[in-house]
Order: structure tokens, then C-alpha cells, then sequence
């Protein structure tokens, strides 16, 4: 993993570590973040956002369906921050073995949450290697209260086996990051119709 000074401090902006799902035409997936933040102060306009790399496969997902939900986890989910955050869903169905039901917006609502909210995309922003999506808050599930996960909470926690693998990923997404830096002139007009 690369860093520097500068990078170190950016990096206390990470927001909570949150479990993403999106489904489309029957494919349901999940993925981990730690960039949804807070869009709006007015409880009447519930909004989050959030980058979501595009060769990631719940980038196709939402981006097509304009559809996501974002979990607040908890402490005790470290197993699924490792099974949603390190490999691809492209390959094999990552929610088979995670207990979820299908929420008001027809998306995978995992059973163990802290809240889930389910979420209409609005609009994009496109940032070379990402997407920033707005969505908009239409059904929230309240879950377990528990404390919330954090990154460094996460980064001081996780099993070591794990951390090799980690900083692999990381370092993989900084070298696209770095070649896919330039703005791509690419407009999101909505779901696609199914
Ligand atoms: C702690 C943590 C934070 C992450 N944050 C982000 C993020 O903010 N944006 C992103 O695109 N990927 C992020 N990732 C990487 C994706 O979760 C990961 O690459 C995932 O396997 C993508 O799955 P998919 O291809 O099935 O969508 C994060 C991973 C971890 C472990």
C-alpha cells in the first residue's frame, strides 16, 4: 500500500464501514465501504452518497438499476467485512451463505445490521476510476443496536491472516486509480428499464 504524509491525513476522513447490496434482473451482490457519508441535514431529505469503484461488480449493478442499500455494521462483523470487502461477486454468489431478505425496493436487506437504508440512486458524479452516487432514502430497517464499525477500528482488529490480502487489494486499486485518474464524460440517465 502506498502512502505519504498528505495521504494519512486524508485518510481520517473515512466515514463508517458499511455493507452495500444491489440487485438486478434476478443478481443480487454485496460489497464493503468506507465513503458513505451523510448528504443532507434535513430529516424531510434523507440522503447518503458514496464512490464506488467502477470495475467493481456492484458498481454495474447500481449503476443499471439505480437502486442500493447501505448497512451500518456492527463490531461483531468482522467475517463479513472479509467475505463482502476482499473478492469479487462477478464469480460467485457472495450473499448465498448471508442470511438477507428482499426489502421494500426488491434489494437484499441482511439480517444483521445496525439499520439498513434503502436507497434510490438520484444522480452520479463520475471520478475517473469511480462513480459517486446520490441516493435518495425511501425505506429504512432498524437492526441491532450495537457499536458501530469503524476503519481504524476495523485496521486494529482485523485477524492477521488477513491483513496480507488486504494490502494487496489496496495496493491493486491504488495502481488503477492512479492510470484512470482523468474525468470520463460519462452521464448516468437513470435505471435501465428490465
Ligand atoms: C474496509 C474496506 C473499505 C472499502 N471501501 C471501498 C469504497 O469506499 N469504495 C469502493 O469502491 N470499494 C471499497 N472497498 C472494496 C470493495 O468492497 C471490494 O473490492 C469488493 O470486493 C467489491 O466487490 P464486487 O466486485 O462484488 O462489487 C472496500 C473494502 C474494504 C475491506
Amino acid at each position: 500500500m502506498k502512502t505519504d504524509a498528505a495521504y494519512e491525513l486524508l485518510r481520517q476522513f473515512a466515514s463508517p464501514i458499511v455493507a452495500i447490496t444491489s440487485a438486478w434482473q434476478g443478481r443480487t451482490n454485496g460489497m464493503i465501504s468506507d465513503s458513505a457519508v451523510r448528504a443532507s441535514i434535513a430529516p424531510s431529505v434523507p440522503r447518503l452518497s458514496v464512490y464506488i469503484h467502477k470495475w467493481h461488480f456492484s458498481h454495474d449493478l447500481i449503476w443499471t438499476s439505480g437502486r442500493m442499500c447501505i448497512h451500518l455494521l456492527h463490531r461483531g462483523q468482522l467475517d463479513l467485512v472479509h467475505q463482502l470487502g476482499f473478492a469479487s461477486g462477478r464469480e460467485r454468489d457472495k450473499l448465498a451463505s448471508i442470511p438477507h431478505r428482499q426489502g421494500m425496493l426488491g434489494l437484499p436487506v441482511l439480517e444483521d445490521r445496525v439499520v439498513a437504508f434503502e436507497m434510490r440512486v438520484i444522480n452520479t458524479m463520475d471520478a475517473g476510476y469511480a462513480t459517486h452516487f446520490l441516493g435518495h432514502v425511501d425505506a429504512v430497517h432498524p437492526g441491532k443496536e450495537s457499536e458501530i464499525l469503524t476503519p481504524s477500528w476495523f485496521r486494529a482488529n482485523m485477524p492477521a491472516a488477513w491483513q496480507e490480502e488486504w494490502l494487496g487489494n489496496y495496493r491493486k486499486a491504488q495502481d488503477v486509480i492512479e492510470q484512470h485518474a482523468a474525468i470520463e464524460d460519462r452521464r448516468w440517465t437513470g435505471p435501465a428499464r428490465s
